[in-house]
Order: C-alpha cells, then structure tokens, then sequence
C-alpha cells in the first residue's frame, strides 16, 4: 500500500501500485434561486458585478440539469439530487465546493466539510452536510485548516486511491497533511501559481488511469514533473482555450463504463483530445456562471 502521506516534490511510487476504486455514480446540483454577482472573489468576476442575467442563469442551469437527468434516463448515473439555493448565499450553485465526499478503503462513505476563503461562502457549507447526512455520510471536520474548498481543489485520480490537491488561493497547503490523515489516502499536493486558474478544476482533468488534461501555466515546473511521473499521457490545453471557455472545468466522467464530457461550447482543442480518450461530448452554454468564475465541474457534485 502506498502511504498516506502528501507528496510534494517527487513522486516515489508507480502508479501501478496505487489501489483500485470505482467511481460513483451520482450527481448534486443546487438551483441557482439566488444566485448572483455581488462581489469579485476571483479574477473572472472583474467588472461582472450586477452583470448577471437571472432569465438566462435558469436557462442555462435548466439545460445542466438536463444534461444530467438524460444520463439518468439512459442508465448511465443513477441519481440526480437537487439542494435548493438559499438567500444569502449567491455562490451556491458552485455545489463542488463546500465538501469533498469520498468511500474509505473499508467501504465507508464520509465527507469532508469545507472550510471556505470567503465569508460568505461559508453559510453555504450546511445545508450539504445536511444533504450527505441524508444520504448516509458521516461528516468529518477539519482540526486545524484554515483554507480548504472541497472537490474545487481535490481530484481524485481516475479509478485510483490517489488525490490531487491544489493550495495557494483557495486551500493551503497544511490542508492535504490532515486531509490524508483523516482518509487515509496519498496526496499529490499542486501549487497553483496563476490568479486565472485559482481552483484545480480549472485546469487540471484526469480522463483515465492514464491520461490528463491540463493548463501548464497553472502550475510549477515541480508540479508538472509530478503530473508526468502519474500519467502517460498527458494533453496540453492552451491557456487561452482554458481561460476564455474554462474547457477544463469540463465534466469529464466515467460512470457504469460509460465515457461522458459535458463542457463548455465552442472549446475545440479540449474536444479533440476528449474525443481522442473516447468521450462522448455534450457542449452547453455556462456564460453566465462563467462570469462569477466557474463552469460545468463547479456546478455539480459527485459522489
Ligand atoms: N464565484 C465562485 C467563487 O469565486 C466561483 C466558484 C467556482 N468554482 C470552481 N470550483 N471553480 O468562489
């Protein structure tokens, strides 16, 4: 077994080492009843403030929502939940954040509470322990971390017993020590070093055991060596394609054997290479979520 620890500069295992997991089949989403832009918490929300568009905000969720239940319909998630937006809490509908649930290696589901950068973020945080409660997840509380922003910032590795962990403007580095800890699961832990790309589901989507998608400009020469050590492949997206689309805040899963991308329109590079990896793509329109910073992997939790 590879130890829990974090890993920081070099990788000192082969991916083939790593355990197994499935993936999980089920999808969150949070209505966006209150959402809005009332403040610049990350670069993309300069001169948005006010900007958003409430008739197209549901349309463009309706058509997410959508999306998802046809996956449903076709067997291919199992459940589609909705936790309803609450007032006060504009950034709601970002549903990817306020957690991070995962199955221990005994079988256990738990899920680890956030512990949001701004203010208002945290008033999200529980009305989704409420929900996992719900379904049978034990809450686990961070001891000491200041800054941690749930499944925005840790990706698992496709099909492995591995994490990746960005920290440097939404989740600190101290975070991923306790974090491994509590789950008991290595931790490959990226400094993201670019203000456009302040989450790691901006810029960084496994697509198999495999093969990645990523931004380099996010990240440091170490981080990258890393990444490369993990997986064989691994597919450069243009930093103009990854900001302007955010086509790596897509959704690329694999659920019940079945390949699906649900991402931003008009992202051509970043199709070609899902198509490549044998997705099957569904392209909808997140302009207006895009303008408070997030797209597609923001807008859902799986678990
Ligand atoms: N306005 C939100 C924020 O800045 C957007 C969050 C987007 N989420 C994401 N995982 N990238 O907190």
């Amino acid at each position: 077994m590879i130890q829990p620890a974090v890993y920081k500069e070099t990788i000192l295992f082969s991916i083939n080492d790593v355990a197994n997991r499935q993936e999980p089949s089920r999808v969150l989403m949070c209505s966006p009843d209150y959402f809005d832009i009332v403040d610049v918490k990350n670069v993309h929300m300069q001169g948005n403030v006010g900007q958003s568009d409430k008739a197209l905000v549901e349309a463009q969720w309706e058509s997410l929502k959508q999306a998802y239940d046809n996956l449903k319909a076709q067997g291919v998630l199992d459940e589609v939940s909705i936790i309803q937006g609450a007032p006060g809490c504009e950034d709601m509908v970002f549903c990817a954040n306020q957690t991070f649930p995962w199955k221990m290696n005994d079988g256990k589901e738990v899920v680890v509470m956030s512990k949001m950068r701004h203010e208002s973020r945290r008033r999200e945080v529980p009305y989704f322990e409420t929900f996992f409660k719900s379904k049978g997840f034990t809450p686990l509380h961070f001891k000491q971390v200041e800054m941690f922003e749930g499944m925005g910032d840790v990706i698992p590795h496709t099909g492995k017993q591995l994490l990746y962990g960005g920290y440097g403007h939404r989740t600190t580095a101290e975070a991923y020590e306790e974090l491994a800890q509590m789950l008991s699961v290595p931790i490959v832990a990226l400094e993201l070093i670019n203000p456009k790309f302040y989450h790691l589901d901006t810029c960084f989507v496994p697509l198999s055991a495999d093969s990645v998608m990523l931004c380099k400009e996010a990240f440091t020469e170490k981080g990258l060596g890393m990444i490369r050590t993990l997986f064989r492949n691994v597919y450069e997206i243009p930093e103009e394609e990854a900001e302007k689309y955010f086509s790596l805040n897509a959704h690329a899963f694999q659920s019940h054997g079945v390949k699906t991308a649900i991402l931003q329109k008009g992202s051509k590079i970043t199709v070609d290479a899902l198509q490549k990896e044998g997705f099957t793509i569904v392209e909808i329109d997140t302009s207006e979520f895009m303008k408070s910073g997030g797209s597609v992997f923001c807008m859902k939790m799986m678990y």
